[in-house]
């Protein structure tokens, strides 16, 4: 059988440190700040996301303990209160640094981001 991207990566402890070096970023930037304001003021909010998050990304990634969510649903307040293609793509650049620092192979990059992209549209509710 085929490898998973899942796999390729580095399974679930790479997942791991790249949804935590993505939030890093994320959250450092003041541009996107405001956006996570309300899980910052409230307890295990960051934490409960960057669970989430892998959970997304392990199954966007082709694992069977993935999961996957709603992701126009859980935007919908956001991009009523602005997020738009501009916030999206900073995120996508943050994840695409995230991808270098762990040393991701290139190959196995431009499938992640072809597939985050991919999604833009659906978080952003068009
Ligand atoms: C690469 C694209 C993105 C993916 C894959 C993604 C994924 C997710 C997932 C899986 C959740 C949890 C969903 C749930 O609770 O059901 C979530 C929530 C959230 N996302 Fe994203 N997201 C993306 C882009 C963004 C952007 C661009 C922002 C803002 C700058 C953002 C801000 C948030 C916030 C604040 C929440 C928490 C919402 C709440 O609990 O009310 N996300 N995202």
């Amino acid at each position: 059988m085929e490898a998973s991207l899942f796999d390729r990566i580095g399974g679930k402890d790479s997942v791991k440190a790249l949804v935590n070096e993505l939030y890093t970023r994320t959250l450092n930037d003041p541009d996107l700040l405001p956006f996570f304001q309300d899980l910052i003021d409230s307890p295990l909010g960051i934490m409960k996301l960057k669970e989430k998050q892998e959970k997304n990304l392990q199954y966007i990634l082709g694992s069977s303990n993935g999961e996957d969510y709603d992701l126009e649903f859980a935007h919908a307040e956001l991009v009523d209160k602005g997020l738009n293609e501009t916030h999206y793509q900073k995120l996508a650049q943050h994840f695409k640094d995230s991808l270098d620092e762990l040393k991701v192979e290139d190959d196995i990059q431009q499938i992640i981001m072809g597939k985050l992209n991919d999604l833009q549209d659906v978080v952003l509710g068009k």
